[in-house]
């Protein structure tokens, strides 16, 4: 008999319908009807839902606390830097990080383009010469893969434009697995950056971040995970990934959106050049110059998003008394089911890994003869929310031969019901538009 593969074995350590079903409760959106449908929420890939002590946490920040943070000497003024650095240490710590490595960004994009923003600032006459590591000359390589999304794209590739530097890619198989052998030959002495997404938020692939931090290591280059799609769904820690970089969204991960995280080894973030200045990030100040703080102020000019810091620590709060190895646990079954179904139905093409391979717990489709769109309100129609279109990933659905697809995406919060009704629904596309 063969072994079922340690990832996709039912254990202790899963949720359960049971468990899933109280969780739901504590998320006051999911209770509504759609187009007379209880509402099935397949679209957290997207953007997730949120829990009730994170509606209160931010709420109670601005009853309760609400007042800029490292400038007023009152009382609200210390509570609220205290409610805002607590935060950061709490998010810090869901992630493997210290507090002084991570930096408070409004999403993802803003991390990444944060980054790209000072290498380039590094690379243009008169940086400091701390930062002239970052700097990037004609001829560099920036290695990143076929698989992003265009958050981790198109700001390597405009910091190329303004250097010089030379955009790469690791292509992919038809299973939506990166090719390592491709890899190893892409990446060499001239690459500087490898770029990469941890989960694929198309394919589902979970990449093989460890293979791929040893090439890099062997090149000399700088390592920039994109954990979107990792942080909210898997245990995760960046120290033990021995990544330089990471990027995270708080909005999929149960907080509200306009909060996210960059991660950085303090030793790099205090070498790197400043991407926004202003208040709040300074030591001093002239009228011709100034000195700028240590990470994490160093990155974090002006007023910042503390509500948003709260309901994020909230956010991973909710998380972490769950627990990531059941939640990750649960979407793999999820996931299983979501490709299994899928597969089963004639004329529905599956990207990514195949039944009983890795992946996290969404499942982008296609529908011969049936445009994702349509698709997508067909679903709605029952009730069910999911994502359509590219999924700002279309250099990956033109190597696929596509150009939208349509994505159901689970989380914590979803029962096999959900996905059941899911399946039954999609089994009905071709022959309701006769195709
Ligand atoms: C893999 C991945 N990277 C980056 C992003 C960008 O996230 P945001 O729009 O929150 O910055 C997303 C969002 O869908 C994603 O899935």
């Amino acid at each position: 008999m063969v072994a079922t593969p340690a990832h996709l074995r039912r254990s202790a350590i899963t949720l359960g319908n049971d468990e899933v079903l109280r969780i739901r409760n504590d998320f006051p959106i999911l209770q509504q009807h759609v187009n007379g449908k209880p509402l099935i929420y397949l679209d957290s890939g997207a953007t997730s839902q949120n829990p009730l002590s994170v509606l209160e946490a931010e709420q109670e920040f601005y009853e309760q606390r609400n007042s800029a943070v490292h400038r007023g000497a009152h009382h609200l003024a210390v509570e609220a830097t205290e409610a805002f650095e607590n935060a950061r240490e709490t998010v810090a710590d869901f992630v493997g990080a210290e507090w002084d490595e991570l930096i408070w960004t409004s999403n993802a994009t803003e991390g990444l383009n944060l980054l790209t923003y000072s290498f380039l600032n590094a690379s243009l006459p008169g940086a400091a010469p701390e930062a002239t590591r970052f700097a990037l000359a004609p001829g560099d390589e920036l290695v990143v893969t076929e698989m992003e999304h265009h958050a981790n794209l198109i700001p390597w590739q405009e910091l190329a434009a303004r250097t010089g530097a030379v955009v790469k890619f690791i292509p992919i198989d038809d299973a939506g697995a990166l090719d390592l052998e491709a890899a190893a030959g892409i990446i060499g002495p001239r690459t500087r950056i490898l770029a990469f997404t941890h989960a694929s938020n198309v394919l589902g692939t979970i990449n093989p971040v460890a293979a791929l931090v040893a090439l890099a290591r062997s090149a000399g280059a700088l390592v920039v995970l994109d954990a979107c799609q990792s942080a909210p769904h898997l245990p995760l820690d960046l120290k033990a990934l021995d990544v330089d970089f990471a990027v995270f969204s708080g909005h999929k991960m149960l907080a509200p959106t306009g909060i996210g995280a960059l991660y950085g080894r303090s030793e790099l973030l205090n070498a790197m050049p400043p991407f926004l200045t202003g208040g709040s990030m300074i030591t001093t100040v002239t009228m011709e110059r100034a000195g700028f703080l240590p990470s994490p102020q160093r990155f974090e000019a002006g007023t910042q998003r503390i509500s948003q810091a709260v309901a994020l620590a909230a956010a991973v709060n909710y998380l972490s008394e769950t627990g990531m190895d059941r939640i990750h646990a649960w979407e793999a079954e999820l996931g299983q089911r979501l490709v299994q179904g899928l597969e089963s139905i004639p004329g529905i093409r599956v990207l990514g890994p195949a039944a009983g391979q890795e992946r996290i717990g969404l499942a982008a489709f296609d529908v011969a003869g049936v445009h994702a769109h349509d698709v997508g309100q067909f679903l709605d129609s029952r009730g069910i929310a999911v994502r359509v279109g590219h999924h700002c990933a279309q250099p990956l659905h033109r190597r696929l031969g596509l150009t939208a697809t349509t994505r159901a995406s689970t989380y914590l919060y979803n029962t096999t019901d959900d996905v059941d009704a899911f399946l039954n629904a999609a089994a009905d596309v071709r022959a309701y538009f006769q195709a």
